[in-house]
């Protein structure tokens, strides 16, 4: 099945007898505690320190990838939709709110933590050009403008983040984040569904970058998007694989408060053939559900698919409101793996260095909607105001361990089943689901 819950996911896995992945799965499916370990297969003994997350949702239906993320002490819990295309991290905000989306016991209410407008961190993000920070005693506003043209206001806060960490200790960072007061989304994407927006970009104001100058992890974060729904996210490089992973050089960009993940132009590839798409500046999102290009490349994609598909038994479809490009069989299909051999592979390949590809199998950029058609799920950027800007979302780094590594400067990809870790030297304890009341190392503010 192309889609399935992420529920289904965990239970899947306990059922094929892997090693212990997710403590929450298991605890759920009410299993004894397992102690086996995962080897590290480099032997390296190296005491990690990175920490990994379970991620949740899908591509379709949901239309993101979350973690829940332990916020305060004591702690509550919040479901932030995973964006590597921003960097601030922020919750609805438990205050006079426009576009909060959760009830008020799922807000996050500041106690007296507002950052200030003297704070360090303040001068690095994007401030609201209704309120500048005139005093330094004032509360610092953000701003964040994501790419679909949603906003979301607030003012920062300072808390702590309980985390687990591969090395087996628990820590109590104090990290600062937004407290969303006004979300304006609108579009196809909105209103967010999920409690706020984690950031994993490589901007100063990110958590990954705090956690980073705390000494805590290395600046690193990958994910791995589980095709079935779920999968993990990590910040250090612990879960690195040492080998298989293709890398490209990241274009380093000049703004501070605004850093995307690009690799530079890309070229693609249909069937191994170049295409007339050339040239393009393509991002990588976690936060886009599907991928995006500029109308010339989104119209060759097309036309490169439909011609392909000439005297076949598929035929166009039209039932799907979100999806312009469908096409229907004799019987409704169920899943990609019935209608999947009629469709040939993409491919990217990154100018800045010589073979590297990003293979887009057909499970990367095709979608078996609710109504049994297949339908490309490759949108044309230029209508939802992208401009120039290429985005590779979730549906094309499904199944792969994605790598944005901010200290080497480098993105990285390998296939991978993103249903199971690897390389942790550690099974994870129910940690997860113990009061966070023992054993912390709490640590003070850089
Ligand atoms: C684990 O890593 C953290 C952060 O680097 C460190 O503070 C802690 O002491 C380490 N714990 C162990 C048991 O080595």
């Amino acid at each position: 099945m192309g889609v399935k819950s992420n529920g289904i996911a965990c239970t899947v896995l306990f059922l094929l007898g892997q090693s212990p992945i997710f403590p929450l799965c298991f605890s759920a499916a009410n299993q004894p505690h397992n102690s086996r370990k995962l080897t590290h297969p480099t032997s390296d003994n190296r005491l990690g320190s990175s920490a990994v997350f379970q991620v949740q949702g899908n591509v379709y239906p949901l239309g993101h990838y979350t973690v829940s993320l332990n916020i305060g002490y004591p702690s509550k819990i919040f479901d932030l939709d995973i964006d590597s295309g921003s960097d601030l991290t922020w919750v609805q905000c438990d205050a006079p709110c426009q576009g909060c989306t959760k009830p008020r016991d799922q807000l996050y209410k500041p106690n007296n933590n507002v950052v200030q407008c003297s704070d360090q961190l303040c001068s690095r993000i994007h401030l609201p050009t209704s309120s500048q920070c005139s005093a330094p005693d004032e509360q610092c506003d953000y701003e964040v403008e994501y790419a679909d043209n949603g906003v979301s206001t607030g003012v920062l806060v300072r808390d702590f983040i309980p985390l687990q960490l591969t090395n087996g200790s628990v820590i109590l960072p104090r990290v600062v984040f937004g407290c969303g007061y006004d979300q304006k989304f609108s579009g196809p994407t909105s209103p967010p569904s999920t409690a706020g927006v984690l950031g994993l970009g490589s901007g100063k104001a990110s958590i990954l970058s705090q956690l980073h100058s705390l000494g805590l992890t290395r600046n690193v974060v990958g994910h791995c998007l589980s095709g079935q729904g779920g999968g993990y996210l990590f910040f250090g490089d612990d879960l690195v694989p040492s080998s298989g992973v293709i890398w490209t050089p990241m274009l380093s960009s000049s703004s501070d408060s605004e850093m995307r993940y690009s690799s530079g132009p890309a070229e693609l590839f249909f069937n191994g053939k170049p295409s007339n798409a050339k040239g393009l500046e393509v991002i990588f999102d976690s936060g886009s559900s599907y991928t995006y290009f500029n109308s010339k490349a989104y119209q060759a994609i097309v036309d490169l698919v439909t011609n392909d598909l000439k005297g076949t038994q598929l035929t166009r479809a039209t039932e799907d409101p979100s999806l312009p490009i469908c096409w229907k069989g004799a019987k409704p299909f169920k899943s990609l793996r019935d209608v999947k051999s009629y469709f040939k592979p993409f491919a990217l390949s990154f100018a800045k260095r010589k073979n590297v590809l990003l293979q887009l199998p057909p499970e990367a950029y095709l979608i078996v909607t609710k109504h049994g058609n297949v339908c490309i799920g490759i949108l044309n950027g230029d209508e939802v105001g992208l401009e120039d800007l290429n985005i590779i979302g979730d549906i094309s780094l499904q199944d792969k361990i994605v790598i944005y590594d901010n200290e080497k400067q480098q993105i990285g990809w390998v296939s991978s089943n993103c249903d199971r870790l690897p390389n942790v030297d550690r099974d994870f304890d129910d940690v997860f689901s113990l009061p966070y009341a023992a054993n912390f190392d709490v640590l003070a503010d850089s």
